[in-house]
């Protein structure tokens, strides 16, 4: 089968996988979560590697760091409540509120909007900031720094003294345009081809280079040094990219996730992103009883580790298939591609992650059913995993959430509809 053919076909079966998650507990039930090794409420993937991959430190750097002065200063945070515009704009050209800037800006609007950027406020962090708001200001304040990095979004900016600038609703909508454009009611943006046109609205518009450079995510998509586990950030995408051949050919953060400057950010979240970001093949062998297999990955496409945060996990399955091609009970084999820490981030359980070129296989191996006429080996995609643990866990104990209660509790179904199928292929045995 060509595997042009095969895709285009998967890719309509996935989605149809995932519209089907809320209605097939069976199928996206607990059967599919890998078995419970650990009785501290973790589950683990019991066949998962015991791999630890290197720091960075043993991978070659392939771009420089780009020291940037303005970008420290322009994501400095809180960012500087911007007070009123100019009196002699019009109201819409002074607001900071994204639909605002999408009357004059559609395609970046609709982009964004759509985009995890608009999301940074979503269940999952208001769910838990909301119980801190007024008792935990300063863990709302480090959320806050790349989740909604305006002044105006923070309700308090000193423990205990409330914000006069605060605006709720303007805190919902997470990492707006403002967050990454606007300082003191000037705007910043990418160069543009010609010359700016003068007398445009909001005064025009300062070009920096920095909006072109992969730089310009560093202070969000790096957590600071200091924090980590065996020499590794929890999140180190800038730095993970520097030692890529992208860097070195001049493929950008925005390349891959801003093409043609289109606002789209998309992601882990998305199923022709993250297919666009790695290889699977998938093998089997039968001899006399014994049926051996593999499910290999490799990342082909993805400008950083595959995954590269702590919360996803790409899912390995294979499994043995009956004539009328239900999997047969019992023959499930999973592995699973990530970095898995304890809920309390103080220990690494495995760390898999791939950078480009690098690949990891599942590798099956079992008695060949009576009943089997194929195996199907498939690669699952699950966005939020971490997530959905530290929500799971979170849930134990609703005393703790008296106001973000109902918010956890989305986030938690949120986090396990979001899973889905990125790959699949069945190899008939013969
Ligand atoms: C009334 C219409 C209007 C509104 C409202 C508006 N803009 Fe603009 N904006 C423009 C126009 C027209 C230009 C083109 C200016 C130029 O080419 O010199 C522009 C240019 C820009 C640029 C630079 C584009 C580039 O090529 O680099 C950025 C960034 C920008 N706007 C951001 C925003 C943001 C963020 C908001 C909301 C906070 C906003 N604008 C609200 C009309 C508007
Ligand atoms: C240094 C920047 C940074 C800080 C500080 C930060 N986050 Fe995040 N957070 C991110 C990024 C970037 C992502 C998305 C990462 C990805 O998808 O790889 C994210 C994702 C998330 C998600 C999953 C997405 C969602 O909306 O459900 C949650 C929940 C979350 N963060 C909560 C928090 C909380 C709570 C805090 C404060 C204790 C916090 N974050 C602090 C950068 C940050
Ligand atoms: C996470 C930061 C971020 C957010 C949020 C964001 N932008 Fe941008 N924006 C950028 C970057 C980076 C570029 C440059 C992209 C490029 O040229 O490759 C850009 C480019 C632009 C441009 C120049 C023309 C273009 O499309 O390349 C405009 C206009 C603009 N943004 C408006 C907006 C508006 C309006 C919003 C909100 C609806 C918004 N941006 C949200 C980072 C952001
Ligand atoms: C001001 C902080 C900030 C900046 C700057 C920023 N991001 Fe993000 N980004 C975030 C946060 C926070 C999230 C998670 C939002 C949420 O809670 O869902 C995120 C999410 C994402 C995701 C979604 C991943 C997924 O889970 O599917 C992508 C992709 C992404 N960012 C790419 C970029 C790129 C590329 C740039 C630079 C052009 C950039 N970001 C700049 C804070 C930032
Ligand atoms: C060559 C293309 C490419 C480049 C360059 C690239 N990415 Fe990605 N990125 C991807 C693909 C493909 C995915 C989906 C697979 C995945 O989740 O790892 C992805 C996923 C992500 C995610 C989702 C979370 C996760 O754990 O994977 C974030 C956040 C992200 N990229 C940020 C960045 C940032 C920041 C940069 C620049 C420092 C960058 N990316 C450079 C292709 C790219």
């Amino acid at each position: 089968m060509s595997s042009g053919e095969n895709n285009t076909l998967l890719s309509k079966v996935a989605l149809v996988m995932v519209v089907a998650i809320v209605v097939s507990a069976m199928r996206w039930g607990p059967d599919v979560l890998p078995r419970t090794k650990s009785t501290q409420g973790e589950v683990l993937p019991v066949e998962a590697t015991e791999q630890h991959v290197p720091p960075l430190s043993k991978y070659m750097e392939q771009a420089p760091f780009e020291e940037s002065e303005w970008l420290d200063k322009h994501f400095k945070t809180p960012v500087p409540a911007q007070g009123d515009a100019p009196e002699d704009w019009p109201e819409i050209t002074g607001s900071l509120q994204p639909e605002q800037c999408g009357a004059c800006h559609p395609m970046q609007y609709a982009d964004w909007k759509e985009s995890w950027h608009a999301m940074g406020m979503g269940p999952g962090v208001l769910g838990q900031l909301v119980d801190f708001d007024g008792k935990n200001d300063k863990k709302v304040r480090q959320c806050n720094r790349c989740h909604a990095p305006l002044a105006e979004q923070y309700p308090y900016l000193e423990d205990g003294v409330e914000n006069p600038d605060y605006d709720e609703e303007m805190r919902s909508k997470g990492l707006t345009c403002a967050g990454c454009h606007v300082r003191d009611h000037e705007r910043f943006g990418p160069p543009k081809e010609g010359s700016p046109l003068s007398g445009a609205p909001h005064g025009g518009f300062t070009a920096r280079d920095e909006y072109k450079s992969s730089r310009f995510c560093y202070g969000c998509h790096d957590f600071r040094a200091g924090e980590g586990l065996m020499g590794k950030r929890f999140q180190e995408t800038y730095e993970e990219w520097r030692r890529t051949d992208y860097a070195a050919r001049g493929v950008t953060c925005q390349t891959c996730h801003m093409p043609k400057g289109r606002h789209l950010f998309k992601g882990v979240h998305d199923l022709d992103m993250v297919r666009s970001g790695f290889t699977a093949t998938a093998n089997a062998n039968t001899n006399g009883s014994a049926l051996t297999g593999q499910l290999r990955v490799e990342n082909t496409g993805t400008g950083h580790r595959f995954p590269t945060y702590t919360t996803p996990q790409v899912t390995l399955v294979m499994e043995q298939l009956d004539a009328s091609g239900t999997a047969i009970d019992g023959t499930r084999q999973t592995d699973a591609i990530g970095r898995y820490l304890a809920p309390n981030l103080k220990t690494e359980r495995f760390d898999n992650r791939l950078m480009p070129k690098e690949s990891y296989a599942l590798k099956y191996s079992s008695k060949r059913n009576k009943k089997a006429v194929a195996i199907a080996a498939r690669v699952e995609i699950w966005p939020d995993e971490a997530y959905r643990r530290l929500y799971e866990i979170k849930l134990r104990k609703p005393e703790n959430h008296p106001i973000g209660l109902a918010e956890v509790q989305k986030a938690h179904e949120l986090s396990i509809a979001s899973r889905f199928v990125a790959w699949e292929q069945r190899i008939d045995l013969n």
